[in-house]
């Protein structure tokens, strides 16, 4: 999760650029860096670590320039030097970018062969190199950006200038925000209206694949197609927080949205994406090698992640693992073995809960990880290491980028324990590392199912009653979408393990049962469809939750099909997330509930 600036003016930007990017510091300061031009002469300066840093190179050296680019880093690809500092440029073009291109090593192979060589370990300096090879075949600053952008796989927002063009930088936005701010004879681009409010509060938010080319007096839009689009300008409203819905209708639906973004960062900082490697980010105090068992205590969602961690740790690390809530296990005075390893699972850090069975753990010799978001929390003072997840706040108390962040950490917590152990090999950690770096694309796939899960919920908001099926890591997704379904919009929902339908459920089933079913093409499959049927066969209706495969070989029974991208079944936990999600968010908004605020519910629960 890096921040991104772009000014055309008329007036000189450095100074404003470098504000800009203070405001975006939040999403990372491993380094900063900007580029500005001059009669069409491209200038940079960079600096790794905080933005005090190009300050002061800038105070040394300072830059001249109505138009620029600047950039604050969490690194991804390659060290936090200045090498790998945005903006990258060449002798055409200058590039800085947020996300992670997921495709680089295919267009480096590429661009080799054509004699264009990296000098920076970045993804992004590969997309600089492809502009310029574009531009060095005749095509103008434009159509050369059109061109890259359209093979450029994963979840990313860029912004681009060019030699000889002092007025223009063009925008793009997949799977990672960017805005457009409309100043008086200035346009900026920024990752978010944090960046742009100083400037204006006139701001156009880019939807998923557009693209965009601004000058100082306008902005012309492009969706992925390339063809021409309007996007409604909006006036922002910060909060005294800084933080605002951006042109969403509410934070829960701005929240899914981020996770494309929020999931890179989150992974970005657990993975050595350039060598295919889990990357811990502090030294551990155990040894997964010796452990003899993994006990996992959380609340409400932060559990359903935890359920989905033990298939992961057994199958990957063949680590046994308890799970349990925290309500329950700080009462049960579990017997545990010195030396063992507890982790607790909290977005706040401060459920009282989780807490009591953290303090319990303690007691009994337990080694404390912790996997928060906030890292200044109780929970996280009182752990010996914390996982932070690394998502930006959440505001809506229904919990979304949260959920997924945090399954992202345990996934690469499971297969760093898989290595320490000797269960994985170190092509399979490569493998799975790979599948956790194309999340965010994945991601991002899996929200264009956005319009008809809208459709399908209308029908689901006249139920009753919400069953909600999965099998293996899948089910505590299932647990998770009841879950979500009850909390935003009052329908009683339950989630069952697939294999359970016959042992009580399927007593319920009639044509007035909506049944959800989350199943992509995995070895279980078939199992699952046969539940289906049984479902169908009582008129239960089936809305089914899976991958192309399954939908073809998913038969007439089904009523409605959500599809998901394909993916391994190690990832699809996460990337299953998001319909779930989508589906309780549309049918709380066309029941008209309180969205963000649900009755009776709060975001931090401090008390048991
Ligand atoms: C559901 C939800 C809650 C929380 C639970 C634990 O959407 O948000 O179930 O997951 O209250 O909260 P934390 O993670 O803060 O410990």
């Amino acid at each position: 999760m890096c921040g991104i600036v772009g000014i055309v003016s008329t007036t000189p930007v450095a100074e404003r650029i470098v504000d800009a990017l203070k405001r975006l510091e939040y999403r990372g300061y491993d380094s900063a860096g900007l580029a500005t031009s001059v009669g069409g002469e491209i200038d940079r300066r960079r600096a790794p670590g905080k933005l005090t840093n190009l300050r002061e190179r800038l105070e040394q050296s300072p830059l001249d320039g109505t138009i620029g680019i600047g950039h604050t880093r969490w690194a991804t690809h390659g060290a936090p030097t200045e090498e790998n500092a945005h903006p990258h440029t060449t002798n055409r073009v200058a590039i800085v970018h947020n996300g992670i291109i997921e495709n680089f090593r295919e267009l480096k192979k590429e661009l080799d062969k054509d004699g264009y060589q990296p000098v920076s370990e970045t993804d992004t300096e590969i997309v600089a190199l492809m502009v310029t090879r574009e531009l060095d075949r005749g095509a103008a600053p434009f159509d050369a950006a059109a061109n890259v952008i359209k093979r450029l796989e994963g979840a990313f927002a860029l912004a681009m200038m060019f030699k000889g063009e002092d007025n223009l930088i063009v925008g793009a936005r997949q799977g990672a925000p960017l805005a457009i701010g409309h100043g008086d004879n200035e346009m900026i681009l920024g990752s978010d209206a944090i960046a742009i409010a100083p400037f204006t509060d006139k701001v156009t938010y880019l939807e998923e694949g557009d693209w965009v080319a601004i000058t100082k007096d306008d902005a012309r839009i492009f969706n992925r197609e390339g063809q021409p689009v309007q996007r409604a300008m909006a006036q922002t409203q910060l909060g005294v927080n800084m933080v605002d819905k951006g042109n969403h209708r509410h934070f829960m639906l701005k929240e899914i949205y981020e996770q494309p973004d929020a999931i890179s960062h989150t992974v970005s900082h657990y993975l050595d994406l350039a060598n295919g490697k889990v990357k811990l980010p502090a030294k551990l105090p155990f040894d997964f090698k010796s452990l003899n068992r993994l006990t996992i205590s959380a609340c409400g969602t932060a559990f359903y992640a935890g359920l989905v961690a033990k298939y992961w740790f057994e199958k990957y690390a063949r680590l046994p693992v308890e799970v349990d809530v925290a309500s329950e296990f700080r009462y049960r005075e579990p017997p545990m073995d010195a030396d063992g390893l507890a982790l607790f699972i909290s977005q706040s850090g401060e459920t009282a809960d989780t807490l009591a069975a953290l303090r319990y753990c303690k007691a009994q010799g337990q080694h404390i990880a912790s996997i928060v978001n906030a890292q200044e929390s109780t929970i996280a003072r009182e752990s010996d290491i914390v996982f932070p997840i690394q998502c930006g706040p959440e505001i809506s108390v229904a919990s979304t980028k949260a959920t997924t962040a945090q399954l992202s950490v345990l996934a690469s917590l499971a297969i760093a324990a898989g290595r320490q152990r000797g269960t994985i090999s170190e092509a399979e950690e490569f493998e799975l590392v790979d599948m956790l770096a194309k999340l965010p694309g994945a991601i991002t796939k899996a929200l264009a199912s956005e319009d008809k899960i809208d459709q399908i919920s209308h029908a689901l908001s006249k139920a009753d009653d919400v069953l909600y099926l999965g099998r293996g890591s899948l089910f505590p997704i299932a647990l998770e979408g009841a879950l979500k379904l009850k909390e935003i919009t009052y329908i009683h929902a339950e989630g069952y393990a697939s294999g359970e339908l016959k042992h009580g459920p399927i007593a319920l089933i009639d044509e007035t049962l909506p049944v959800v079913v989350v199943a992509p093409s995995d070895q279980l499959f078939d199992k699952t469809i046969s539940n289906m049927h049984e479902v169908a066969a009582r008129g239960g209706k089936i809305i089914l939750i899976t991958d192309e495969a399954g939908a073809k070989s998913a038969g007439d029974d089904v009523s409605e099909i959500i599809i998901v991208p394909d993916a391994h079944e190690f990832v699809m936990p996460i990337i299953c997330a998001i319909p779930v999600q989508l589906l309780a968010y549309h049918t709380a908004v066309f029941m008209g509930t309180d969205v963000d605020q649900p009755r009776n519910l709060a975001k931090s629960v401090t008390v048991e």
